[in-house]
Order: structure tokens, then sequence, then C-alpha cells
């Protein structure tokens, strides 16, 4: 029947990946729509902890059918490397159940290179990327030049193109940056290879998709990534490079509205960032400090401290607005407890002016001259990752969740009060 659209609200890393891994249970495809390798979902099972960039997050499960869509970028090295991992961790990543859509571009070293020579071009202003070739490969892919994974059906062929893309991309290095080449041949022989891997995997995604849901199958479709890093409605020009909110999944996989049943939009219980940009509710002093400490912020594909801040109420209304959720996830309520006093930020001002909802089509300028307004409430002591039921929380927790659901008028469905499968509150 349904295609249910899973989403990031706030700026990623929100612990999508283990709210799919949650729900699939009840699903037959997990489709991830867009972005690439930059992406870094955690899974944790059985005290194993997963952090998967291209694999979708219902792998673990053996009834599953994963699919990489066409709006992903993939880097085929990458991939090659997670499929390996999993195989030898007895994940099963068989063509029966991963599966790479022909439609989906792929990411070349040189890509990599010109978005690390980017960033170390703009200085002071530097977006703070993942440096996984993001930005260039979504541009050539716009300017219909890229190479895409269906190519890969023909290993020699595409290795004698990949060749010809990366020479391309060195006259930039060179005379643009002023950096050295990266050999075409060494990279066509290595890229041929990952063909040869993956031609197999190949699929029309679109197709799949189509069929599953005329035949009544039920599809997660995972979104990488979250709406403030949306390339049209994030805080541009700190955002990454594809559509992270629920419309990216229909133009990522190729299916029509009509088919969605539900969107779920995941939001952590306070907020992160990873990179540059503006973030009005993050915590400078040692409470942020203890956040990131308490809640382990640390980036899963680069290692990065990520920025700490206050849970913004506007954000996650602006999140209900674009994606025209109906119910969020909201993870890692457990990494509050023990803090005195918990703030939120409920509206944002500007001279006078007031606004329910982030401000963020102006831009990340525009965005600085907004002061978030805050509601300050009571915290609570106790540990709460062994709570498996709303009634159990704590008075000042369950009083936490419910500001959100009246202010944002949307009911949490998935409260995670640890990292672990079972440690949620559903
Ligand atoms: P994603 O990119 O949205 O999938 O999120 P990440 O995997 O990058 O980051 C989320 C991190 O929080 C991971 O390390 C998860 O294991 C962890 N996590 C998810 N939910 C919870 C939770 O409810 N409590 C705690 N303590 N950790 C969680
Ligand atoms: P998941 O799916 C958090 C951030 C980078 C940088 C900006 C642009 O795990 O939530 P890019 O490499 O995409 O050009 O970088 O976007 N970023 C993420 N931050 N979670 C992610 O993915 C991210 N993917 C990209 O840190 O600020
Ligand atoms: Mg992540």
């Amino acid at each position: 029947m349904p295609a249910i659209i899973l989403v990031g609200t706030q700026w990623g890393d929100e612990g999508k990946g283990r709210v799919v891994d949650w729900l699939a249970r009840d699903i037959n495809i997990v489709a991830r729509f867009n972005g690439g390798d930059n992406a870094g979902h955690t899974v944790v099972a059985q005290g194993h902890k997963l952090g998967l960039h291209l694999v979708p997050s219902g792998i673990l499960h053996p009834h599953v059918v994963c699919l990489i869509g066409a709006g992903v970028v993939v880097n085929p090295q990458q991939l090659v490397a997670e499929i390996d991992r999993l195989a030898a961790l007895g994940v099963d990543v068989s063509p029966a159940r991963l599966k790479l859509s022909a439609a989906a571009h792929i990411i070349l070293p040189t890509h990599r290179a010109l978005d690390g020579a980017r960033e170390a071009a703009r200085g002071g202003d530097a977006i703070g990327t993942t440096r996984r070739g993001i930005g260039p490969v979504y541009a050539d892919k716009a300017a219909r030049i890229n190479l895409r994974a269906g190519d890969m059906a023909d290993p020699e062929s595409f290795s004698e193109r990949v060749a010809e893309v990366v020479s391309l991309h060195n006259r930039r290095l060179e005379e643009e940056y002023g950096l050295p080449p990266l050999p075409p041949a060494q990279i066509a022989a290595e890229y041929c290879a990952c063909a040869r891997r993956l031609s197999s995997h190949l699929v029309d995604g679109s197709a799949l998709v189509g069929e599953a849901l005329a035949a009544g199958q039920t599809i997660l479709c995972e979104g990488a990534q979250g709406l403030l890093l949306d390339l049209d409605h994030g805080t541009y020009p700190y955002v990454t490079s594809s559509s992270t909110i629920a419309g990216g999944a229909l133009t990522g996989l190729g299916f029509g509205p009509r088919y969605v049943s539900r969107v779920i939009g995941v939001a952590k219980a306070y907020t992160t960032r990873v990179g540059a940009g503006p973030f009005p509710t993050e915590i400078f002093d040692e409470t942020g400090e203890r956040i990131r400490q308490v809640g382990g912020e640390y980036g899963t594909t680069t290692g990065r401290p990520r920025r700490c801040g206050w849970l913004d109420l506007a954000i996650l209304r602006y999140a209900a607005r674009v994606n025209g959720l109906d119910e969020f996830a909201l993870t890692k309520l457990d990494v509050l407890s023990g803090l005195k006093r918990i703030k939120v930020a409920v509206a944002y001002e500007r001279a006078g002016v007031r606004t329910e909802y982030f401000p963020a089509e102006f831009g990340a300028r525009a965005l600085s001259e907004w002061r978030p307004v805050y509601e300050e409430l009571p915290g609570w002591e106790e540990e709460i990752s062994r709570v498996r039921s709303r009634a159990e929380l704590p008075a000042a927790a369950r009083d936490y969740i419910a500001l959100i659901e009246e202010q944002v008028g949307i009911p949490v469905t998935f409260i995670g009060v640890g990292p672990e499968r079972d440690q949620a509150i559903t």
C-alpha cells in the first residue's frame, strides 16, 4: 500500500538510522533518496554499533530489500568497502537484497579533491563540508556531464569515461586551484574493478518502487541530512547540495505523492550541527560540553565534534510545514537527564517583530538578525534509559514532550531513551 517518508528535521544526525531500523520490521523496501557518503547513519543492535553511509538502515532485517535510489550520489569505492564490511559481519548484502538505481550518480576522486580545494579556497567562509565530493558531483549532475551508476553495466567503457572526466577535472584542479592532477589511468582501473563488483546490484529503481507500491508493499523512504541542510530550504549557503525534505523522496526515488501515507520527522531532544553556519540556540558554556560528552556528539562520518544547542521549536514548526509532517520521532531524551534547567526556543524576534517559524528562506546572513525567544523548563534528575512507557517518565520529561506537541501541533510517536534497538518508548 503506502510509502512512508522519514526525514531529519534539524541539521542532520537526529538519529534517523536507528528509527529506520526500528520501523523496518514492518517494511518491505527501505530506500535512500538523497545525499551520499556524507551521511553517517548509526544502528546499534545487540551491542554492535554500525555506521552506515550509503547502505540503507534497514539492512539488518533479513526480510527487507534495500535500494540506493536515483537521487543518491555514490562513491563506488566506498560502497564496495561498506558491502565488504557488512558481509564480514555476516549481513546478507547480495544483489537480491541490496539494489542500486541505475540513475544514481557517480562520485570520482576528483570530485573529492575539488570539494577540498574549494573549501580551502573559501578560507574563513568554508562550509565545513565532509569533503566527500558532494557539492561538485551534484553540480556536474545539474550540468549534465556526470557518470551514472548504470554506466557501470559495461565496466570497460565506464572506465574509459572515468578517465575522460578525471582528466577534465584535473584541468580545473591545476588551473583554478594550482593543485597536482590525479592519475586518470589508475582511477579508471580502480573504478573498472568497482563496476565489476557492483553491476549485478543495478536496477531500474523507479520501476522497483512503482511495482512494489502497486502490489501493496510498504516502502520506507530514508532521508539523509536534515531540513536545515536542504539545498533550497536550509541555511544557504551552509547546506548540502541535495533535497533533504519529504519532496526529495518523490524526486529521488521517482514515485507520485498519492502513495505517501505517513511523513515522520526525526528530531533530537536538543539540537546539533556539524560544520559552519548559523546555529542560534548553540550553547557555548559547560552545558554544551556536557551534552556533547553524554550524547557522544562526534560525527559518524568525519569524527568532528558536533556543535550542541537547545531544542528549537521554531525549527520543528518549520520542519512540520515544509515536510507536511504527521508525527515526530524524538531521540536522545536520555541525554538531557541531570540538567537542572532546560531552555527551549519557542519563537524568533527581530526589531520587535515575532515569528513562530525558523526564518531560513532569506539565507544565513538575514538569519543572523533574528534572536531566539526562550522558555525555561525544570529538568529531571532520573536516569530514563530503562523507561519503556510515557507514564513512567519523570513529570518534567513528560512536560517537555507535551510542550513540543502543544507548540508544534504534532504528536511525538517515538521517544528514544538510549541508542539500543529496544531503548525506546513507542
Ligand atoms: P543519523 O545520521 O540521523 O542517522 O544520526 P547519527 O547516527 O549520525 O547520530 C545519532 C547518534 O545518536 C548515534 O550514535 C546513535 O546511536 C545515537 N542515538 C540515537 N538515538 C538515541 C537515543 O535515543 N539515545 C541515545 N543516548 N543515543 C541515541
Ligand atoms: P546524516 O545523514 C550532519 C553537513 C556538513 C556540512 C554541510 C555540507 O548523517 O544526518 P557536504 O559534505 O554535504 O557538502 O557538507 O552539511 N552534513 C551533515 N551534517 N549529518 C549529515 O548527514 C551531514 N551530511 C552533510 O557537515 O556542514
Ligand atoms: Mg549522521
